[in-house]
């Protein structure tokens, strides 16, 4: 059975996004503005969850179409197909958002939602209430320019709760931004990859993953595990598939620095957590300590932003200092990103491309030297 599925995504990310769910073999690929649809049946389901490193959840379009009043809103959700997925005990809530359309109250277009979320279920069942009681179908709809999305949620909390980092730095980075540099960064091809100011290690821990090829959603359950959709049968087999992909690489090493000795213990922990202690190693150094030597390496870097972690001067002197530290070398690149808008004027060189991206709502831009 086919279906049309979503993966929402941070802006700037859709393209890689895209290319990674054509590698899974979902169908009818199509990136669009933060997020990415395309087909597949179950077990494609099941993959993208366990298997994508940039998706923040895998969603169920039950439906697009326009609405401009409740009464059209009310009977478009009633005409969708909801008894295929929601049993008679399961339960079904709605949250969901607006933006730029005539329907922009929440809790109005919710209400509708359930309402005739209900109805639909009624006349299909035959019963007057649903105690709500068994499994999770989260509804989620979207509301942009007027053009509602229906959709149910088969992910459960983010996709971006790998299940290693439950204690992070004070300004951590998204694990699939983190993800999402690491594949712009190709790691995957390097010897070695190197962040100077690790904090919880988010950006090692997150190339080693994607260079050893393991899943990162191996370890963890998803909301669509209960559903009857998707059998446990399919769920073993696509774990057996994503374990078979693995492939562990004794020589390539990650190496951390941060100047807080908290972070780099807590980089260690996450590391093993996500079962790749044995390819990390990590010191408390200040950047200013940064060697290059004739090895080489990625150096993927998300400094201190000045907002939520040192003003903004000591901020512009980190990036001043790392343009000391990261010199042109042919065995060297360095990935780096930030919010500051004179970060080349700070670092001291143009950088050889840009990417804009956001890390949470702060729009960014990854600085990339590798010429
Ligand atoms: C934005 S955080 C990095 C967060 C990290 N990417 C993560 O996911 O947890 C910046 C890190 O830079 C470290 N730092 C600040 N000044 C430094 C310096 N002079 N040398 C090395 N590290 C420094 C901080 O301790 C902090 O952990």
């Amino acid at each position: 059975m086919d279906l049309l599925m979503c993966a929402p995504c941070i802006f700037g990310v859709e393209g890689i996004l895209g290319n990674e769910l054509r590698r899974m073999e979902a169908q009818e690929v199509s990136p669009q503005n933060g997020r990415v649809l395309f087909k597949g049946g179950p077990e494609i389901l099941a993959r993208a969850n366990i298997g994508s490193r940039y998706a923040e959840r895998i969603q169920v379009v039950m439906g697009q179409f326009n609405a401009f009043s409740f009464e059209e809103l009310f009977d478009k959700v009633r005409a969708l197909p909801w008894e295929r997925f929601i049993g008679k005990s399961d339960r079904f809530p709605v949250k969901g958002w607006a933006l730029e359309s005539k329907l922009h109250s929440i809790p109005d277009c919710q209400s509708i939602i359930k309402k005739a979320v209900v109805e639909r279920l009624k006349e299909r069942y035959r019963i007057p209430w649903f105690e709500e009681s068994g499994v999770l179908y989260q509804i989620q709809f979207t509301i942009l320019k007027d053009e509602v999305t229906m959709l149910i949620d088969t992910s459960g909390p983010g996709l971006h709760k790998r299940g290693y980092r439950a204690k992070a730095g004070d300004a951590p980075i998204k694990e699939t931004l983190a993800a999402a540099i690491a594949d712009l960064a190709r790691v995957r091809n390097a010897a070695r990859v190197i962040d100077p100011c690790c904090g919880s290690g988010t950006l090692l821990i997150e190339s080693l993953l994607a260079a050893m090829k393991i899943a990162p959603g191996i370890r963890r359950e998803f909301a669509a595990s209960a559903w009857k959709l998707v059998p446990s049968e399919i769920w073993r087999m696509e774990r057996t598939r994503a374990r078979e992909m693995e492939r562990p690489k004794p020589d390539f090493m990650a190496l951390g620095n941060d100047i807080d000795s908290d972070s780099i213990a807590l980089t260690l922990e996450n590391a093993k957590k996500a079962g790749v202690g044995n390819n990390i190693t990590a010191v408390v150094a200040n950047i200013t300590d940064f060697k290059i030597d004739d090895d080489g390496g990625v150096v993927l870097c998300n400094p201190p932003y000045g907002e939520r972690l040192l003003d903004v001067k000591a901020a512009g002197d980190i990036i001043r200092q790392m343009g000391n530290v990261f010199k042109p070398h042919p065995n060297w690149s360095y990935y780096i990103i930030s919010p500051h808008d004179d970060f080349e004027e700070l670092f001291g060189r143009p950088a050889d491309k840009r990417r804009k991206l956001y890390n949470g709502m702060l729009k960014c831009q990854l600085y990339m030297y590798y010429r």
